[in-house]
């Protein structure tokens, strides 16, 4: 599920639309997984109260607070920490492909591999959310092990909305997953799901 993409500007143009707005937060690391395979990047994502894959963030009503702040406030509420977040850091905008009037915005924000272990450990141990919306922040795993493990198998799970394509387009725009690789996990993970 891709839905239409839409300009930041227009969609807050447009009367009679919610908005939400969610972040993929990561860093570069030289962890290695078995002290072998490249860990190379760590990317945020969380289990949901409904059990579905999606991004921390959430609905922000632009008529009181702009789409970043709104982001930031979320943040509080899901992580634990209120990381700021600038219009910069905004990559899409798009019409929520199964709910009607909503619009998703999304962000990706780089940080160092501590700054992201310390959002980690507040999601846990200060989040007000924790356990209640959000029952877990996951790590991405971006690499490939035998019989599909790793990528493609994060990729056969369920997501929210369009979180999945959210992920896949943020992976290959900032250049953390290849555009071969990127299609090979996607092709390999169709055929695991059920
Ligand atoms: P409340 O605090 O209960 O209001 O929830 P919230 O404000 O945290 O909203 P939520 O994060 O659930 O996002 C609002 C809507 O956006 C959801 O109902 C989904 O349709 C959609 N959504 C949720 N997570 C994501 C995501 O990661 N990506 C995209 N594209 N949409 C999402
Ligand atoms: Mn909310
Ligand atoms: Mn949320
Ligand atoms: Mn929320
Ligand atoms: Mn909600
Ligand atoms: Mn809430």
């Amino acid at each position: 599920m891709a839905g239409q993409e839409i300009s930041k500007e227009e969609a807050l143009s447009r009367h009679g639309y919610r908005h939400a707005c969610h972040i993929m937060l990561y860093a570069d690391t030289n962890a290695k997984l078995f002290g072998k395979i490249p860990i190379k990047h760590i990317v945020l994502m969380q289990m949901r109260f409904d059990g579905l894959l999606g991004f921390p963030g959430g609905l922000v009503n632009p008529s009181e607070e702009s789409l970043e702040s709104g982001l930031s406030r979320e943040l509080g509420e899901e992580i634990g920490a209120a990381i700021p977040v600038s219009p910069e850091d905004h990559l899409s905008s798009c019409f929520a492909p199964s709910t009607p009037h909503l619009i998703t915005h999304f962000y990706t924000k780089k940080m160092k591999e501590g700054e992201l272990r310390e959002v980690e450990k507040a999601a846990v141990m200060t989040a007000a959310d924790h356990g209640l919306e959000v029952m877990g922040m996951v790590r991405v795993p971006l690499y490939f092990l035998k019989n599909g493990g790793g990528f493609p198998a994060f990729l056969s799970h369920s997501f929210i909305s369009n979180s999945r394509s959210q992920l896949l387009s943020a992976l290959g725009v900032l250049g953390l997953v290849s555009q071969d690789d990127l299609r090979a996990a996607v092709a390999r993970a169709d055929k695991m799901r059920h």
